[in-house]
């Protein structure tokens, strides 16, 4: 690793969220810009530039309960292996310390090689899954229901209230959240495809007879980060033409915080949790 701390981490502010899209889209990530400026708003987001060009990021976003989630931690691919993101994952752990936050997040294959050594801990496991969609939808949209059932179910999965994060995707214009019999699940707009997340419901069989009527009404592709353990749901949906794209791992930083009394079938996004 070259020595980098001449090169300072600035705090980045809501005009950046172009710049963040930029590094998101070269990762080929689902971000949109709406997404980064969620970061930009309720969050605390840290870069680093070369020059005028904003070349890694990496952002806190602090939940209720005294938890965050880290996310975006991107480097353009011409800087990376100089420090930059353990810098960034260093400046997120210092702002969580302060405010006595316990940090969360979902890490790919790459970024958990930079976790492990910083003291982050393996938690839970999720797939990445994508179903090609082409052509016309072949149902209407289930029906919609209520974003506070939404936003309780998420609470009593995460163990903390995520109120404010539901209510800023609930208001975008491609958003819905469905349900059908004991499930739930709010679908968004993505950067390349629609993302499903979070989803909850009572069984597998549930989860995926509102995955399959939410595919029914959409006409691209679409995304949704499944919670590995529930076999039976990973287990429809490959049959159903799902293709597994890459697993994320789940990490700790700090002290265990309340428990979920529920395990989601699908999470809100790897950058959410
Ligand atoms: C993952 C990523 C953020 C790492 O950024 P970086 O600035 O290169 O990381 P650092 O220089 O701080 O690396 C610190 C250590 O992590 C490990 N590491 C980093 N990238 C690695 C990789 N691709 N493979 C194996 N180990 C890696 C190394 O031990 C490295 O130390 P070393 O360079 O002294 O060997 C960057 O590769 C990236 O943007 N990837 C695409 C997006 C992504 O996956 N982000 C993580 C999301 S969770």
């Amino acid at each position: 690793m070259v020595a980098t701390d001449d090169v300072p981490v600035i705090q980045l502010g809501v005009e950046d969220a172009a710049a963040g899209l930029v590094l998101s889209t070269e990762a080929h990530w689902n971000q949109t810009e709406e997404d980064w400026r969620v970061f930009l708003h309720q969050g605390i987001v840290f870069g680093i530039r070369n020059g005028s060009q904003l070349v890694a990021t990496a952002a806190l976003l602090p939940y209720s309960g005294e938890n965050a989630w880290i996310s975006m931690v991107l480097v353009t691919a011409s800087q990376r292996r100089r420090g930059f993101a353990t810098r960034l994952v260093d400046a997120c752990l210092e702002a969580a310390r302060k405010r006595g936050l316990t940090s969360w997040l979902d890490a790919t294959p790459d970024g958990a090689a930079v976790y492990g050594p910083l003291g982050f801990t393996p938690t839970l496991q999720l797939r990445r899954l994508r179903l090609e969609k082409s052509g016309q939808a072949l149902a209407p949209a289930p029906s919609a229901a209520p974003r506070d059932a939404l936003c309780e179910r998420d609470r009593r999965a995460a163990g903390f209230d995520r109120t404010a994060l539901l209510s800023a995707f609930a208001q975008r214009p491609g958003s819905r959240i469905i349900s059908t019999k004991g499930a739930i699940a709010l679908i968004r707009d993505g950067r390349t495809a629609r993302h499903i997340g979070p989803l909850f419901a009572n069984d597998a069989a549930d989860a995926l007879a509102l995955v399959d009527a939410i595919a029914r009404s959409e006409n691209g592709p679409i995304l949704l980060d499944a919670v590995a353990s529930q076999d039976a749901f990973l287990a429809g949906l490959t049959t159903a033409g799902w293709t597994i794209e890459r697993p994320f791992q789940r990490m700790r930083f700090g002290p265990a915080t309340a428990a979920g009394e529920e395990v989601p079938f699908a999470v809100a996004g790897p950058e959410f949790g």
